[in-house]
């Protein structure tokens, strides 16, 4: 994944900008980058990948918890 490339194409915000608000800024939810980035507050089609990087990132945080 490019991390230029455009998640939120109603708020023009990318990918990267996403993941500095969740690794740089703990963004714990959609409504949290949200309220960040503004991505998510147009037409809602990017909140289920926004919720999907949150996801992953807090498996991979359980994930490296316990290893
Ligand atoms: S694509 Fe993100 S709000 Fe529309």
């Amino acid at each position: 994944m490019n991390q230029s490339e455009v998640l939120c194409r109603c708020l023009n915000v990318t990918h990267h900008e996403v993941h500095q608000a969740i690794d740089v800024l703990a963004a714990q939810s959609v409504q949290d980058v949200a309220k960040l980035t503004d991505a998510g507050t147009g037409c809602m089609c990017c909140r289920r990948c926004i919720k999907d990087i949150i996801r992953q990132k807090q498996m991979q945080a359980s994930v490296a918890e316990y290893a």
